[in-house]
């Protein structure tokens, strides 16, 4: 497996691959590789015959008091699970490499950009949207892999694709959890014994609203009660949202009719958890 740095190279490498005739699957990362991540770079390989995975901590997605500096990075580590999962290469640039002196150029996807995460997190998505498009540009792949986790994320690179015409197909992953039902994330690693005890509240509040749903439930407001009583009965969990939206356009709803989606954030100390339900009916 190749560790690739430079935009040019990683040009060559696939330009090389384009020419043998081979179709390219892109999992973007940034590192710190899960179990959810194996799983997309999997997926990726059991549909593409090349799949690439970009490992980079995209500074512009992250604000000024969040955790960049502190953002978990361990690339030998990463390597290996990578290659594991089928990658034939890492894309691992510099920040310089991606954001060069007087770089200037950002993608902004307006509208659903300004709730859920992107409410607490101004300039997120901007920052996400822009390093994906650049990602997109620079290994053109046929089909880029993303998961389920990050719905809103989703959502908004779905609409970037489509607003922006790049021929991409983009393959969302469901949730990949923990055997005690917790979401996998780089940053479940940051948490304390006593908070990783205390963040399963967020599937199991997740379960009742299915369960709920399940039982034939339809008004938001119900749902979203039944998530916001649980979470609040975690002493260790400060709710930052618990919405309902339709999805993928993210907007109001007072009765789950449509594809709709349940999401939350909540804190364990300086962590940030985020997960979901997607109601499909
Ligand atoms: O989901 C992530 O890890 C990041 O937001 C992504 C898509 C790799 C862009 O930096």
């Amino acid at each position: 497996m190749k560790i690739i740095e430079t935009v040019a190279e990683m040009r060559e490498f696939i330009a090389a691959k384009r020419q043998a005739g081979k179709t390219i699957g892109l999992v973007p990362t940034m590192g710190a590789l899960h179990e959810g991540h194996l799983t997309l770079m999997r997926t990726a390989k059991a549909k593409c015959d090349v799949v690439v995975a970009s490992i980079f901590v995209n500074p512009t997605q992250f604000g000024p008091n969040e955790d960049l500096d502190s953002y978990p990075r361990d690339l030998a580590g990463d390597a290996v699970k990578a290659e594991s999962a089928g990658v034939e290469a890492i894309f691992h640039p510099q920040p310089s490499e991606m954001y060069s002196a007087g770089y200037a150029t950002y993608i902004n996807v307006e509208g659903i950009t300004d709730k859920l995460c992107g409410k607490s997190r101004p300039g997120h998505f901007r920052g996400v949207a822009t390093v994906v498009s650049k990602l997109f540009n620079i290994v053109q792949p046929d089909t880029a892999f993303f998961g389920q986790k990050d719905a809103q994320q989703v959502a908004v690179i779905e609409r970037m694709v489509r607003d922006l015409n790049m021929a991409i197909q983009i393959e969302v992953v469901t949730i990949v959890r923990e055997a005690d039902g917790l979401a996998r994330s780089s940053r479940n690693t940051y948490l304390s014994k006593e908070e990783r005890e205390a963040a399963l509240v967020l599937s199991r509040s997740l379960r009742l609203a299915s369960e709920a749903a399940a039982k034939g439930e339809r008004k938001a407001a119900a749902l979203k009660s039944l998530v916001e009583t649980e979470i609040k009965g975690e002493s260790l969990a400060k709710i930052e949202y618990v919405e309902i939206y339709s999805y993928p356009d993210l907007a109001e709803i007072e009765e789950v009719k449509e594809t709709a989606l349940l999401a939350v954030a909540v804190r364990f100390g300086t962590t940030r958890l985020i997960d979901n339900i997607i109601f499909n009916n």
